[in-house]
C-alpha cells in the first residue's frame, strides 16, 4: 500500500517537487527561526551606548576608508587571542554598530579593544603617516582627513535613521548633534572612534589590562 503512494510520487514530477518544497522549507523555518528570535534576544551590554555624534561620523570615516579591509573588530574565544587583545568580543557590543565592523581579514591588528591603547597624539600621527610611529608599517597613510569637516546636518540625518531602525537617541542629543562636531575634522571623528572602541564596555575589560605597550608592528 504504502509503497503505491511512493511509486505514484515518484512518476509524477510536479507532486514530488512540491512535496520536496515543502518538506525543505519545514526544515530551513526549523533552522531558520530560532535564530531570528536570538538575535531579537541580543540586548546592548552594560555600558554599551549609540555612538555620541562625533564618533558616530568617525565610524562612517572608518568605512568610508575601508579600514575594515586590513583590521577586524572581532577578538575570537581563543587563548592566544584574549591574551593579546582583552576580552572577547559578544554579539551584545555590536548591537549599535550597522553594519558590523567585525570582519576577519587581519593585514594589521584586531581594534575591537584599541581604545585608550595609545594617546590621541599617537593615533593622529599614525593616521597622518603610520611610519612615523611604527617605522616597518606598510598601513597607508591618510593625511587627507585632517583637512575635510564633519557636517553636522549630516550626522543628524544619520542619527535620526539610527533612531527610526531602534537606536535610543532622544530628541535632545539628535538636537545637540551639529553642536558637538562643528568645527571637527574627519581626523578628530576618527580618532574619537578608534579610542571609544572596547571602552565602553568596562565589564568586559581584564581586571588587570597590560599598560600601553609599544606597537609590535602589527603581526596580526
Ligand atoms: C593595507 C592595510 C591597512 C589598512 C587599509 C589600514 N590599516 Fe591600520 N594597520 C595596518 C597594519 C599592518 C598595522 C600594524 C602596523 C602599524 O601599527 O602601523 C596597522 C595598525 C593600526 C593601528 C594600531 C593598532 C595597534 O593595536 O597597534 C590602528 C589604530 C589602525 N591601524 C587604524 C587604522 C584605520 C583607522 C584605518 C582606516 C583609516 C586603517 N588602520 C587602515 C594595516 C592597515
Amino acid at each position: 500500500m504504502a509503497y503505491r503512494h511512493f511509486e505514484f510520487i515518484e512518476k509524477h514530477v510536479w507532486t514530488l517537487g512540491i512535496l520536496t518544497a515543502i518538506m525543505v522549507s519545514i526544515g530551513g523555518l526549523a533552522e531558520i527561526t530560532p535564530l531570528f528570535i536570538e538575535a531579537n534576544k541580543v540586548q546592548p551590554a552594560e555600558g554599551v551606548k549609540p555612538y555620541d555624534p562625533l564618533r558616530l561620523a568617525g565610524r562612517d570615516v572608518y568605512v568610508r576608508e575601508g579600514c575594515y579591509l586590513c583590521h577586524s573588530q572581532m577578538i575570537r574565544a581563543l587563548r592566544f587571542e584574549t591574551e593579546r587583545y582583552g576580552h572577547y568580543s559578544t554579539a551584545s557590543e555590536s548591537v549599535y554598530d550597522r553594519p558590523f565592523q567585525w570582519g576577519s581579514k587581519r593585514t594589521g591588528p584586531d581594534l575591537a579593544r584599541v581604545g585608550g591603547k595609545y594617546s590621541d597624539l599617537w593615533q593622529r600621527l599614525h593616521l597622518m603617516n603610520p611610519r612615523q610611529v611604527v617605522p616597518q608599517s606598510n598601513m597607508p597613510g591618510y593625511p587627507w582627513l585632517s583637512l575635510a569637516l564633519i557636517d553636522g546636518k549630516d550626522i543628524q540625518k544619520r542619527m535620526e535613521v539610527l533612531r527610526f531602525l531602534g537606536d535610543p537617541y532622544t530628541d535632545a542629543d539628535i538636537k545637540a548633534a551639529p553642536k558637538a562636531v562643528a568645527g571637527k575634522t574627519e581626523m578628530d571623528a576618527l580618532v574619537a572612534y578608534l579610542q571609544g572602541l572596547g571602552i565602553d564596555n568596562e565589564p568586559q575589560k581584564p581586571a588587570a589590562a597590560p599598560a600601553a605597550p609599544a606597537s609590535d608592528g602589527g603581526a596580526p
